[in-house]
């Protein structure tokens, strides 16, 4: 596809398009775009003023979450992870992937495929989440046995789960389900709260270390394929 029509499939008008790039605004895969009629190679990463600018139809994102901020598309009182994203993204129907408290970090995906989003989060298809937590140790051999028997919390039994111990009070912890406060709250039943949280890994796709906390980029089409077929679905 031309420069100008993938920019202006994005929401400019042509015009507009062709005069971003003669302004040197556009850049493609990192290089300042010469050409308003050049082909775009697939897969190509196109920018506006240092914005991603993606293709209209279907989209799915993975963005370094920081702290502080509510993954929620509105909120009175906090900052959004919707708020991170630009203006044209946040009028699109993306849902996030789960949520990740305020104060934790790391991997969070979104997408416009629902039944994607509601897979990767339904206990039915246990998917992993692999989370690194920083605790008030010390973390202890019995600790990951009592992770791998699966831990009875007050309202429910969260499943075996492993733990590695990384450091005296660094810890990870790979879950297939993901109620409610639920690593903080199994850290908790074993005398080790946590002090902080950040996601790695959500199945097949790893948190891009490139990506600084609130940046985001589109899931390459290798991750959004290998999410589709951990969870049977067909890569559309
Ligand atoms: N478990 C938690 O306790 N918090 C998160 O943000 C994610 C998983």
């Amino acid at each position: 596809m031309r420069l100008d029509k993938y920019l202006s499939d994005g929401g400019m008008s042509r015009s507009q398009a062709r005069d971003a790039i003669a302004r040197g605004r556009v850049r493609v895969d990192g290089v300042v775009a010469k050409g308003a009629g050049s082909p775009l190679p697939p897969g190509a990463q196109v920018t506006l003023d240092g914005e991603p600018v993606l293709p209209r139809g279907p989209l799915h994102l993975m963005m370094h979450k920081p702290q502080g901020v509510v993954t929620a598309r509105e909120d009175r009182r906090l900052p959004t992870v919707f708020g991170l994203l630009p203006e044209a993204l946040r009028v699109r129907d993306l849902s996030p992937v789960g949520r990740l408290d305020r104060d934790t970090t790391g991997l969070l995906l979104f997408t416009t495929n629902g039944q994607l989003a509601h897979r990767l989060i339904s206990p039915r298809f246990a998917v992993e989440k692999s989370y690194l937590a920083r605790v008030e140790g010390p973390l202890l051999p019995a600790h990951i046995d009592a992770m791998a028997r699966g831990l009875s919390l007050s309202d429910f039994t969260a499943r075996p789960a492993a733990l590695t111990i990384l450091e005296e009070d660094l810890g990870r912890l790979v879950i297939a389900e993901g109620k409610y406060h639920q690593v903080k709250r199994m850290f908790a039943a074993l005398g080790c709260p946590v002090m902080s949280l950040h996601r790695e890994r959500i199945g097949p796709v790893t948190l891009d270390l490139a990506l600084v906390p609130g940046q985001f980029r589109p899931l390459a089409p290798e991750e959004y394929s290998a999410l589709c077929a951990l969870t049977g679905l067909e890569d559309t």
